[in-house]
Order: structure tokens, then sequence, then C-alpha cells
């Protein structure tokens, strides 16, 4: 019978929300370490630790990213403001500067921003795309967010025109783009990425998708970028970029940027560059939407919830409209959009707090893209498993092959392949991944993902390497690697 709070009553699009990165895998892994937790002896698993590989969320518990020192000493001094005074000892005086400065500007921070955030901080947002892309910008045209989901989610929102508007998605993708698609009943278009060729984007393969869509009677609205990716690591080329930009300008397309992996860069002849560089140096008319956000790159402040946006192209009674909507929710937490200054403003050489920020920063960076080198190399050299290396970002999405007997054994259990896999990986060796379908992938084919987050890479990919070849030989796979 149906409540009226019950499932059947509800908006329907709500149960077409699928988010696998904290699907349940996440949750069976929740499970085993409370048992962990309330019986450290006694549990009865076979590992005495869960390793949280599911979520890019760096300074989680069991991972070792610690918070960056700068940040945290500016975000103490606006939670209690006294601190300025009688502080002095504790915090250096550049901190103390640039947080009375802040707070001159902001207030305190329990306090309502306007809803597109401190216009001071909108200007120092504008100041670091100005010097990252040489390019002005314009802090009206910048709109701090709660993170980058809501700016992608309230944007998603604003196109979807009727239920046949269709974006276009990149395959494999953060879910969070077909959740938001299905939140607000917009068709999502997929478009592949090329595994054999390091997961790279191909314009022609962008053409054929719009192509099929338009034959559907979809109409094509938007185009979802996402640069370095995830969960594929891969960067864009400059070359790639522009052509996709001829493909939304041929479409007249809006482009959707999330590039909130940009200082997550482990391969330096593979630079980041922003769709906005590439976009403002050959003059393209495209409306773009750039998404930045404090969760990812070294800062790793993902609870903070603060991001951005930037509007380019976009006329300004759309902007108002952004602007409208964005004030339906008052304004983003003010402790995020603090963050997001911190993430823009870094101290500079000759500043008291550059040496240990370059110090944490620089370690971070390394760590990073070594544990990612090993992981992908230790993987790609096992049977039944390849791994293209990930240039950019902070995951792996190797590919399996799973022998036949796998695959009955998955269909016996009721599981898609791949989501078998990753449970007996997690029941096994404690290690939580999300399966390759949770981000999408073609068909029939069996992917997972990973993240390189987890502190003690000889331990997890050890582990990893271990449980790989007894489910291989247990399924019957050949024992060399093709
Ligand atoms: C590609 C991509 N975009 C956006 C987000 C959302 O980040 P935020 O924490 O800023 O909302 C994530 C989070 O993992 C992501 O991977």
């Amino acid at each position: 019978m149906s409540t009226a709070f019950s499932p059947s009553s509800l908006n329907p699009s709500v149960l077409n929300v699928q988010y696998a990165v904290r699907g349940p895998l996440a949750i069976r892994a929740e499970e085993y370490r409370s048992r962990i937790k309330k019986d450290p002896h006694g549990h009865g698993l076979p590992f005495d630790q869960v390793v949280t590989a599911n979520i890019g969320n760096p300074q989680q518990a069991g991972l070792d990213q610690k918070p960056l020192t700068f940040g945290r000493q500016i975000a103490a001094l606006l939670e209690y403001p006294p601190l300025m005074d009688s502080g002095k000892s504790l915090f250096p005086p550049d901190v103390i500067q640039r947080a009375r400065e802040l707070y001159a500007e902001i207030g305190s921070i329990g306090a309502y921003s306007q809803s597109q955030g401190v216009p001071f901080i909108r200007q120092n947002v504008a100041k670091f795309i100005h010097t990252r892309d040489g390019y002005p910008s314009n802090p009206s045209d910048i709109f701090l967010t709660a993170g980058a989901s809501a700016g992608v989610s309230l944007i998603i929102n604003m196109l979807i025109a009727s239920p046949s508007t269709g974006i276009l998605i990149p395959i494999p993708q953060y879910p969070l783009y077909t959740a938001a698609l299905a939140q607000h009943k917009g068709v999502p278009i997929p478009y592949y990425l090329d595994e054999s060729n390091g997961w790279s984007t191909d314009p022609q393969d962008i053409e054929m998708a719009i192509a099929k869509a338009s034959g559907q009677g979809t109409q094509v609205k938007a185009l979802v970028i996402i640069n370095p990716g995830n969960p594929t690591g891969a960067v864009l080329r400059s070359s790639t970029m522009q052509d996709v930009l001829r493909v939304c300008e041929r479409h007249n397309l809006v482009l959707l940027a999330d590039e909130v992996y940009q200082s997550n860069i482990h391969d330096p002849a593979q630079p980041f560059v922003s769709f906005k560089k590439v976009l403002r140096a050959s003059n393209s008319p495209v409306p773009l939407v750039s998404f930045h956000s404090i969760s990812k790159g070294v800062t790793g402040e993902c609870g903070r919830r603060g991001g951005y946006f930037e509007l380019v192209n976009v006329p300004e009674e759309t902007k108002a409209l952004v602007y409208k909507m964005l004030s339906v929710g008052l304004c983003p937490p003010l402790g995020g959009q603090v963050g997001v200054d911190c993430l823009v403003r870094p101290p500079i050489p000759g500043e008291y707090s550059y040496p240990l920020w370059k110090e944490e920063t620089d370690a971070i960076h390394s760590a990073l893209a070594s544990r990612t080198h090993i992981i992908a190399t230790r993987l790609d050299a096992l049977p039944g498993v390849s791994c293209v290396a990930a240039p950019g970002a902070m995951y792996l999405f190797p590919q399996l092959q799973l022998p036949d007997a796998a695959i009955e054994a998955a269909k016996v259990a009721g599981h898609e392949p791949d989501e078998f896999y990753t449970l007996e990986l997690l029941d096994q060796t404690g290690i939580c991944a999300v399966p390759g379908s949770g981000f999408g992938q073609k068909e029939g084919e069996a992917h997972f993902r990973l993240t390189c987050l987890s502190a003690g890479v000889e331990e997890y990919i050890g582990k990893l390497e271990t449980f790989q070849r007894s489910f291989w030989k247990k399924y019957g796979g050949e024992l060399a690697k093709a």
C-alpha cells in the first residue's frame, strides 16, 4: 500500500538516481569497519583493516593526507577571531594578516554571505584564473558553491528544458552527471573514451553520439568533459580541446568543463590546460561553465564543501537566472568559501608560511604520483588485468578479463560480473573499490575503480596481487599473462 511518504508515492526521478561511489559496496565496507572496531580480536574477518579505495576523499580516516597547515590556520582564526590577538605565539604573522583581511571583508562566518559568494573571494578567484590562463576573468562571472557538485547539479537542472533535452556524458564518467540527469529528467547521451589510446577523448565519437541522439529525437544541449578524468586519470591535449570546441560550435552546445583535478598532474609532459584558455585563444563563442573545487588537488577539503564555477560567453539574462536559483539556497557555506580563498591564494615565496606550504604540497603531489604509477604498473602485470597509466587525477580504472566460470558464478550469485569481483575483493582483503558499471563501460566489459590515496601502498598492492592471482586460478584463468 502506498502511504504518504512511501517510496512508491515519491517523485519517480528520485528512484532512478544511482550513485555507485557510495553504493552497496561502501555500505558493506562500513559494516566490516564497525565489526572490527567493536571486536578487534574476534571479528572473524580475514583482515583487520578496511582499505578505503572507493572514494576520492583524501582526508578520510585510514588515508594519510593531512590538511594543509596554512588553510587550517586561516580557518581557525576566522572560526574564533579573538585568536587573531591572543594567538600571536601560535599563528605566523602572514596568517594573522590574511585572516584579518578576510575578516574585514566577511565578518562573522556564522552569517549568510551574498548568494553568489563573498565579493572579495570572487575577485581573488578571478585573479587566479587570469594568472593561470593569461586571459582576464570577471568576478561577476564567478559563482561560489558548496563543492563542485552543487554547481553541476544546478547547471544541469537549468539546462534541461524538456524531457527530450540531452547532455553528452563521457563513458566512463563520474556518476554525479548521470545522477543529476536522472534527478532532473534529462537524457544522458553517452560518448565513449578510448581505453586503447590512454582513455583519450575522440571528437569523432562525440559527433557520432550527437548524430545518433538527434536521430532519436533528443535535443542535444550540452557536452560534459572531465579533465583530468575521473575515473580514467586522462589529461586532454590542447589540440583535442580545440576540436571539442569546434564540435560545440557546430552543434550549438554548452560546454560543461569539470576541472576539479586541475592540479593533480603526475606527468609534467602532460600539463593541464583549462578550457577557458583554449576558448579565449581561439576566440570561440561557445558558452562554457568551468567547475573547480577545494575537495581535490592537494587541499582535499571535501567536507568543507567549497567550490566555484565560472560562466563564459553566457548572456547576462541567464546569469541573472543563475543568481536567482542560487539565492533560493541563500549562500554557499562560509567555511568552504574561505577554503576557496586559500586554494586560489596560497602563500607565495618570501612569505613566512611558504616553505611549509611548499613542503606539504610537494609531499602530497609526489606520494600520489608515485602510488598511481606503482599500482598501475603492478596491476597491468597481473594475469587477467590490464591497466592504463593515469597522468592525472587520483584514480585508476583497470579492466578485468574474467574467466567464463567467474561470469557464471556472478550470475548464480545474482550480481553483475564486476560487482561480483569487487564484492569478493572486499570480503577477502578488506579493499573497498567500485565496480566499473557505476561509471559506465562498454557492453560486456568489466572494470573497477581504485583510488590511489591509500597509505602503505606496498601492503595494499600486495593484497590486490594475491587476491587477483587466487581469483584467476579459482575460476580457471590461464596463469601466464597473455
Ligand atoms: C569529476 C568530479 N567532479 C566533481 C566532483 C565533486 O566534488 P565536490 O566535492 O567539489 O562536490 C567530484 C568528486 O569526486 C569529481 O570526481
